[in-house]
């Protein structure tokens, strides 16, 4: 089979591309560990104010400069929707939503996580820089969704205690 010269050289390029990509998509999960967030575990929607730790909702210390949130969606609203830290914390979040399905983004964070109603989400950030981080659904979850927002305060360190 006779190939013209250009269409040789367009299915060189063509094959040195997907071997690029394939060796790119390797190489990140194996060498810089990326991957899918995954569920941290199920709960029953139903019954998650029942649940621990579901059933208190909040921010604890769990060791020196660590904190949890334990952090239910619902329509429309983040419970607690409001979490204050010391600058340096880091934070793990354990999320999931008592109806339907809502998202979590926190700006000037890499936090941009679904919150699915059966799964529980989890994520540690640390906040190193004292401010205000508004945090909120960008999922549509019905009329009240552009509301459901809240706001983790990030108080430097000689404000607090
Ligand atoms: Cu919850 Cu949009």
């Amino acid at each position: 089979m006779r190939i013209d010269p250009y269409e040789r050289v367009w299915i060189v390029l063509g094959l040195f591309v997907l071997v690029a990509f394939l060796v790119g998509v390797i190489a990140s999960v194996t060498v810089f560990g990326y991957h899918l967030p995954g569920p941290a575990g199920y709960v029953d929607p139903r019954r998650l104010a029942q649940t621990p730790p579901f059933d208190q909702p909040g921010l604890r210390q769990i060791a020196p400069g660590k904190y949890e949130v334990i952090l239910v969606a619902m329509t429309w609203t983040f419970r607690p929707n409001e979490v204050r830290i010391p600058a340096g914390s880091e934070v793990t979040f354990v999320l999931s939503s008592q109806d339907v399905i809502h998202g979590f983004r926190i700006p000037k964070t890499p936090v941009n996580l679904m919150i699915i109603p059966g799964q529980i989400t989890r994520t540690t950030v640390r906040f190193d820089r004292p401010g205000e981080y508004t945090f909120y659904c960008h999922e549509y979850c019905g009329i009240g969704h552009q509301v459901m927002s809240g706001r983790i305060i990030v108080e430097s360190a000689s404000a607090s205690r």
